[in-house]
């Protein structure tokens, strides 16, 4: 596992070290950190916004003992501003880390600094309707850890799925498991797009496209919520308080579900929401920094 591109790169037992591996962290995070990768050092390179991903990846990286080269605005403060191809500009860094976390602007930007780096490459996230796969990795991870299994779960999306990366890659990693029934919820125009639905059917996974939340939601073990561009869904007309999770929509809501979110979040949940024990979101953002932590490491340990 040289370069972390796709969700679909993972296979279940992978996962499942994965996983061990992540609770290893949290004990190590407990305990101070550890200084087992002194010598490592990442650099994050992030040409679009980022808040959990771009610090998680940091925190993760100080917490290992290593080091950290960054720029957050690449698009302004590295050489692209003067026509630098990403090619070289992965190149170059690559002289200069161990790692790469590279979130870019553009669907595929990730597999093309892949295809010419010596350096591992981790995608932190591509264009829009791109993959997120680290953001499903800890998806996954909370799931698993909330609801002690993964197998037979069903999970309901909801929000601007089309171009939804996070999304679109939790649906790649669920595809692996047995007896898991997905639902997607979003107005027709928005709907998760027909090659997550091909790989579905590939994979004889069972799901359901649905424009509203009625007769699903006592029906689900997990609600992933995911941002509504609200500009883009004013212009087609939708009306967004249909899709918003608030402390009525929860009465609704299966006894034992759990409500994940990637965040950043907009109106699409109210922050009353926030005090229901079924809200996990908060969660799943701390469950970030021990998952980063354990994908740093297998890279590291050439696992
Ligand atoms: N979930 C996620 O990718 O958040 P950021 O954009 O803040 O990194």
């Amino acid at each position: 596992m040289k370069h972390i591109i796709e969700s679909q790169q993972f296979k279940v037992p992978r996962i499942m070290d994965l996983f061990e591996r992540t609770n290893f962290m949290k004990k190590v995070v407990a305990r101070g950190g550890t200084m087992d990768y002194q010598n490592k050092i990442m650099a994050s390179l992030f040409y679009s916004p980022s808040t959990r991903t771009r610090f998680s990846f940091e925190s993760a990286m100080y917490r290992l003992g290593g080091k950290v080269l960054t720029t957050e605005q690449a698009r302004e403060f590295s050489s692209e501003i003067k026509d630098e191809r990403l090619e070289d500009t992965i190149r170059i860094i690559g002289n200069y880390c161990d790692v790469i976390v590279l979130r870019h602007h553009q669907v595929g930007g990730a597999k093309k600094a892949a295809e010419v780096s010596a350096t591992s490459i981790i995608n932190a996230g591509d264009g829009s309707g791109g993959q997120h796969p680290t953001q499903a990795l800890l998806d996954l991870y909370t799931i698993h850890n909330e609801c002690h299994t993964v197998d037979g779960l069903s999970v309901a999306f909801i929000g601007a799925l089309d171009n939804g990366r996070t999304a679109r890659s939790l649906a790649y990693l669920l595809s692996k498991f047995d007896r898991v029934k997905l639902y997607f919820i979003a107005p027709d125009e928005l709907q998760i797009k027909p090659d997550i639905l091909a790989h579905l059917d590939e994979h004889n996974i069972n799901y359901e496209l649905t424009n509203s939340t009625k007769g699903i939601l006592s029906k689900v073990d997990v609600l992933y919520v995911t941002r509504m561009d609200r500009e883009r869904l004013q212009r087609k007309n939708v009306k967004l308080e249909e899709y918003n999770i608030t402390p009525s929509v929860l009465k609704q809501l299966n006894k034992k579900a759990r409500i994940l979110h990637p965040l950043p979040r907009s109106v699409e949940i109210s922050p009353e929401v926030d005090q229901d024990p079924r809200a996990a979101y908060f969660r799943q953002t701390e469950n970030g920094l021990y998952l980063r932590m354990a994908l740093l490491s297998m890279i590291f340990d050439g696992d």
